[in-house]
């Protein structure tokens, strides 16, 4: 069985951060989320990796530059260019060659799942369906694909953002295809948008009464990590379980609680309190008299000094520089930013640089 990860895209809901980074480099506890996707498809066994990248050549590169040819998770990685984002079904589309004939795991690169994909590729191996999906209970189906199934775990029916959803079991960004999906993408016209979508193609599989499609339901959370909320929700749920490490030298005269993680080179001054689940990168410094609270990834190469900054990713190379009593929650922060205090500067006022589509609560 061959693996395919879906990272072409546009990514417009996560601007300004993806005008010009891809969003699977989005980093969750400071590991890009592509990384997880690569370790799940590993760890099912998976060897032969084909990673579907956009046209942009700086976004090509970058995720070159951070997954190479796979041989970090034992996997032989092949990238397969996508001429523009046509849909998910083109995507998968255009791997045909790739696949030759083997059966395969499609992963949206965007997706984190807690539980992995094993069990849902060693029921596929038994069942020898057409194609399985692996659903996820959700309370807002009518925002995602739908699927029905009947009590012996076959899929009856599938339906994209229905207005009035059959099932509250929505169809995650993972599935197992045989090459027969192949045919099902030929056959399927753009939907919404312009887009091939994957839900029409697996709508013909279902409906057609000699194929079986079965469903495998998700342990634990899933995540389509495609928003803000989306990707500090992933960010909360993966601290919760970090094996805490610290390589970096701490002062005495600060306080680290909990799970905490401080890279190599970093340092944290005195009269800081760091309270875990809390990851900071390499070559940091922290403080003096600064609060990181709970559920906070900090990347490489900061310079985070006084205030406090709370459920919060900040992606990297950034001073963020506050005074006693201001506050950060909440927040997504992209490389080489600076956030400075004016508290004590007249007139009174915050003084902004955005980039387009930049979102600020005051
Ligand atoms: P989406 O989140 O559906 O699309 P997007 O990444 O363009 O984001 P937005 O809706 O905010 O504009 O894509 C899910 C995953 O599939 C993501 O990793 C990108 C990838 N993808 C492709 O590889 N090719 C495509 O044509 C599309 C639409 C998505």
């Amino acid at each position: 069985m061959k693996g395919l990860i879906l990272a072409g895209g546009l990514a417009t809901r996560l601007r300004p951060l993806t005008h010009t980074g891809a969003k699977q480099l989005i980093p969750i506890a400071n590991k890009p989320v592509i990384h997880y996707v690569v370790e799940d498809l590993a760890n099912a066994g998976i060897k032969e990796i084909g990673i579907i990248v956009g046209y942009d050549k700086d976004r090509i590169a970058s995720i070159v530059n951070s997954v190479g040819d796979g041989s970090n998770w034992g996997v032989k990685v092949t990238y397969i260019e996508q001429d523009a984002p046509r849909g998910l079904a083109h995507a998968i589309g255009i791997a045909e060659g790739f696949m030759g004939g083997e059966d395969f795991v499609v992963y949206l690169g965007d997706n984190m799942i807690k539980s992995g994909i094993k069990s849902f590729v060693e029921n596929f191996k038994k069942d020898r369906p057409i194609c399985s999906l692996l659903l996820a209970k959700h309370d807002q189906p009518q925002k995602f694909g739908v699927a029905v199934f009947d009590e012996l775990g076959n899929v009856v029916h599938v339906e994209e953002k229905p207005e009035n959803p059959k099932s509250n079991y929505v169809i995650t960004g993972i599935y197992i295809f045989t090459s027969d999906i192949f045919d099902a993408i030929k056959r399927i016209k753009p939907g919404k948008g312009g887009e091939l979508q994957i839900t029409d193609a697996i709508k013909l599989l279902v409906d057609d009464p000699d194929k079986i499609v079965t469903c495998h339901k998700v342990q634990g959370w899933w995540d389509d990590a495609g928003t803000a909320e989306a990707i500090l929700n992933a960010n909360y749920m993966v601290l919760m379980d970090i094996v805490p490490e610290i390589k970096g030298n701490i002062s005495a005269d600060s306080k680290v609680l909990g799970k905490v993680g401080v890279g190599e080179n970093t340092i944290i001054h005195e009269n800081c309190y760091v309270k875990g689940p809390v990851v900071i990168g390499n070559n940091c410094e922290v403080g003096p008299n600064t609060y990181i609270g709970p559920y906070t990834s900090i990347g490489d190469n900061c310079k985070i000094k006084g205030g406090e900054i709370e459920s919060s990713i900040i992606i990297g190379n950034t001073t963020v520089d506050l005074e006693n009593g201001e506050k950060i929650i909440h927040s997504l922060i992209g490389k080489h930013s600076k956030i400075i205090s004016r508290k004590n500067s007249v007139p009174k006022g915050g003084v902004f640089v955005l980039g387009e589509n930049s979102e600020l609560k005051l």
